[in-house]
């Protein structure tokens, strides 16, 4: 990646970053900002056992909610700018607390992270700007919920409001499902996250996820992403947290981009800046390609996984520069990202049983990894006493590799995932289907 437009020995102080959260994306965050020669120290709060392999990187044990000691001990560290991961610290109003304690912050606001935190709200904000969308009623009690259900035409989606994990959406095959969906939402499944319920239109077609990076006024695109959400292969199984991603996704042609651009990216930004919502951070467009056009499904305020750890390799170490071009609202608008022709893609190793009860504590064996454009980012791991490398979650490893074309990507993904074992391990062998020529089923 070139970024052009960046002075990068500026005068810009970059030298302790800070990120906050325990994934994958986390590490892969830390694993591109460390390569600036800029930066000396990357912490992690907490990070997981991955980013101890990281170089520069330092895990540190604060709790975020102990507010003094965190900005007690940022001080002493000498924080230069600081990156918040999930969204539940975003939703919390973190950012808007470490930008008054004079913090430069990646992150929304806890106005700008609503566009995660409340799906409601998320669509009237789209309603009020004309930006495409499923169309969906609001509704506050199951009985409500069941009259819009049983009167309506077209099949419908259930949605609790608020944070859930991502698993406060329910595709439903029928009325019956749909109100015992809604009926679960409203009985606490979710706790206050869904004291609200969105019922939505179900629309079709391919997703995608695409990133704008935004100071307050102007952006920056990445590489457009596509994500697996279902378990097995086909594209079938419950969702999940996201089963594996490539990036750019060839769906989006230039010009489709640019459609995409001119009625959902910057009638977004306009329609922020109109509800004086000055957005410094990610974000992070679900949409899905309709017969009538793209469609927003949702809005995140912050980075996919695993589409962050997909997209990071393809960037260079003027990464950093742009994250702290966000958070000082100091974009120019004309910063570019070249790739060099290189395409990314990415299969998450899950631990069995996922994304519903699993095991974790078996030790990880990493046999020899391919290294050139090869990474591993751990998303789920742990040490134990004596050093072993466990696994500490669903999804535990990122396994990501680039190339100059998918199938040569993926035959490398594929080729690490067998030195890679833990009991229980499971992965799709189709990541990358629909960009790949031969998909192998041997995997
Ligand atoms: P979300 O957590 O909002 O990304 O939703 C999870 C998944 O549910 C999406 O990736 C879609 O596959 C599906 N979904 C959400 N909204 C709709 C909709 N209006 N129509 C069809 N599928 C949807
Ligand atoms: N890749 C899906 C998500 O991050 O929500």
């Amino acid at each position: 990646m070139s970024i052009n437009s960046i002075n990068s020995k500026s005068l810009i102080r970059l030298e302790n970053i800070l990120i906050i959260g325990n994934g994958g994306r986390e590490n892969s965050l830390a694993w591109v900002i460390q390569k600036n020669e800029l930066v000396k120290k990357v912490y992690l709060i907490p990070g997981n056992a991955g980013s101890e392999r990281i170089k520069k990187c330092v895990r540190l044990k604060i709790d975020i909610n102990n507010k003094d000691e965190l900005v007690e001990k940022l001080n002493i560290l000498k924080i230069d700018l600081i990156v918040i991961g999930p969204e539940i610290p975003l939703a919390d109003g973190l950012a808007d607390f470490l930008r008054k304690k004079h913090f430069k912050v990646f992150g929304p606001g806890k106005d700008g992270a609503k566009l995660e935190y409340s799906k409601s709200w998320a669509k009237e904000f789209m309603q009020n700007a004309n930006i495409p969308t499923a169309n969906f009623w609001k509704v506050n009690s199951l009985e409500e919920a069941n009259e819009i259900i049983h009167s309506s035409s077209r099949p419908l989606v259930v949605k609790a409001d608020g944070l859930a994990s991502g698993k406060g959406v329910f595709v439903p095959n029928s009325k019956d499902e749909c109100s015992r969906a809604a009926e679960s939402i409203f009985n606490g499944k979710f706790g206050d996250s869904g004291n609200v319920v969105v019922l939505e239109e179900k629309i079709q077609g391919p997703e995608v996820s695409v990133f704008a990076l935004c100071d307050g006024n102007k952006y920056v695109l990445l590489p457009t992403a596509q994500d697996h959400k279902r378990l097995n292969e086909g594209d079938k199984g419950p969702n999940t947290g996201g089963m594996g991603a490539y990036s750019p996704a060839p769906l989006l042609t230039k010009d489709y981009l640019d459609r995409i651009i001119k009625e959902i990216i910057e009638p977004t930004i306009d329609q922020l800046n109109k509800q004086n919502i000055n957005y410094r951070g990610v974000i992070y467009f679900g949409l899905m390609i309709t017969e009538s056009g793209p469609k927003v499904i949702e809005y995140n305020c912050r980075f996919g996984d695993p589409e962050c750890q997909t997209i990071m390799p393809l960037m260079d170490q003027n990464f950093v520069f742009l994250l702290e071009k966000c958070s000082m609202g100091n974009l120019t608008g004309d910063e570019k990202i070249d790739t060099s022709g290189k395409v990314s893609g990415c299969v998450i190793a899950t631990s069995r049983g996922y994304p519903n009860a699993y095991k974790t504590g078996f030790p990880i064996k990493i046999g020899n990894i391919e290294s050139d454009d090869c990474q591993i980012f751990d998303s789920g791991t742990s040490l134990s006493l004596d050093g072993e490398l466990l696994t500490d979650g669903g999804r535990v490893l990122s396994i990501v590799c680039q190339d100059k074309d998918y199938d040569m990507v993926f035959e490398k993904v594929y080729e690490n995932l067998k030195q890679i074992k833990f009991e229980g391990i499971y992965f799709r062998n189709d990541i990358g289907h629909q960009v790949r020529k031969s998909p192998s089923k041997e995997n």
